[in-house]
């Protein structure tokens, strides 16, 4: 059995009469990296500060390394919290900012240099000790806010959307560092963000929340290649999923798709005939052909190109949106032969939204 470092069993949280956190339970193995990712307002922060401590839960148990701490406050829970506003001490050196946890703890001076010294080769500071964070880039501060947070050697990183201030750029170069950071440190840590691109790309676990609830958890690309609902199809994955009703076939393994000319898809697999779905296909599952080899006929309102990638949105309702590599003859106002490829086609119940 793997180590279980922190675990949430059935929390909730009640802003006054707002039920912020519902029920919400997960284990978060020792070493791995967990992402929580989900809208603006689903609760995301408020997990990550009920873990720390910063806010009171209004039912159940946090555990961390098998110690119930639902009532141990925020500083001896040995956690270590790094935000998206660095919070810096404007007055203090780098050096200083990155020992203040060990100076209140009275280490001596040369002890902590030594200590700063080190964390600064770890994180990409040597030669940067002596500036004040005003004298820092915006990525050079970040290093300094995780440092500080490395120096306590805690039982967890918790990082709230950490990098929504720095530029696309050197958003990617730091989530690496971060993610290296923590393989290096061994360290176990949960990633708040509402960039589903970042939480699949750096974490081993990602959990996906809506309204205060868990949707969905699992590896990344178990969430992009079996979404148990709608709303996690539709999330996981950039561009989106195109979501087209349609009603399976009496023979119950076709879908008859509601576009112009009614296309039938084959599913592979046997359904319940005549049920209202909803089908999901990836933009990328998606591709322009020649209208003799196409499923689809259908006529082009967008194209937008990359250079890499060109996206070409069709003139429907509901829209569909198809990801081309490289470049296509597609124009605004002409038919496209569109292709989806078998296999690649997501089904989920009209009502309930869930996977069928
Ligand atoms: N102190 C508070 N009092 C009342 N409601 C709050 C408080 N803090 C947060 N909320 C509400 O709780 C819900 C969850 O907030 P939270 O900050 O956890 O969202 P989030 O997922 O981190 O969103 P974002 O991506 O915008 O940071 C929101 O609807 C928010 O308005
Ligand atoms: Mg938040």
């Amino acid at each position: 059995m793997s180590d279980i470092q922190i675990e949430l069993a059935n929390i909730n949280k009640h802003y006054g009469t707002y039920h912020a956190l519902k029920d919400v339970s997960l284990r978060i193995e020792k070493g791995s990296f967990v992402a929580l990712v989900g809208p603006s307002g689903c609760g995301k922060s408020t997990l990550l500060r009920s873990l720390a401590g910063l806010e009171s839960i209004t039912g159940g148990t946090i555990r961390i390394a098998g110690e119930v701490i639902n009532n141990v406050p925020p500083r001896k829970r040995d956690v270590a919290m790094v935000f998206q506003s660095y919070a810096l001490y404007p007055h203090m050196t780098v050096a200083e900012n990155l020992t203040y946890s060990l100076r209140i703890k009275g280490v001596k001076k040369d002890v902590a240099r030594k200590a700063a010294e080190e964390i600064a080769a770890t994180t990409g500071l040597t030669g940067l000790l002596d500036r004040y964070p005003r004298e820092l880039s915006g990525g050079q501060r970040q290093r300094v806010a995780m440092g500080r947070a490395i120096i306590r050697h805690p039982k967890a990183f918790l990082f709230d959307e950490p990098l929504s201030n720095l530029d696309a750029a050197l958003r990617v170069q730091m989530r690496k560092e971060i993610r290296s950071l923590h393989d290096r440190l061994g360290a176990t840590s949960v990633y708040v963000t509402h960039d589903q691109i970042e939480a699949m790309t750096m974490a081993d676990h990602v959990v996906v929340m809506r309204e205060g609830v868990i949707e969905q958890q699992g590896a990344p690309l178990e969430l992009y290649d079996t979404p148990a609902n709608k709303f996690v199809a539709g999330f996981i994955g950039s561009p989106a999923m195109n979501f087209v009703p349609g009603t399976i076939a009496a023979n119950g393994h076709e879908v008859v798709l509601d576009l112009p000319g009614a296309p039938v898809m084959e599913l592979g697999r046997q359904v319940e005939a005549n049920r209202q779905v909803t089908v999901g296909l990836r933009p990328e599952h998606l591709s322009v052909v020649p209208l003799d080899e196409a499923s689809l006929r259908l006529p082009v309102a967008v194209v937008e190109s990359t250079g890499s990638m060109t996206y070409v949105t069709t003139a429907t309702t509901p829209e569909l949106t198809v990801v081309e590599t490289g470049r296509t003859a597609a124009k605004t106002g002409d038919n496209v032969g569109v292709r989806i490829e078998p296999g690649n086609v997501h089904l989920f119940d009209r009502q309930s939204e869930k996977a069928i």
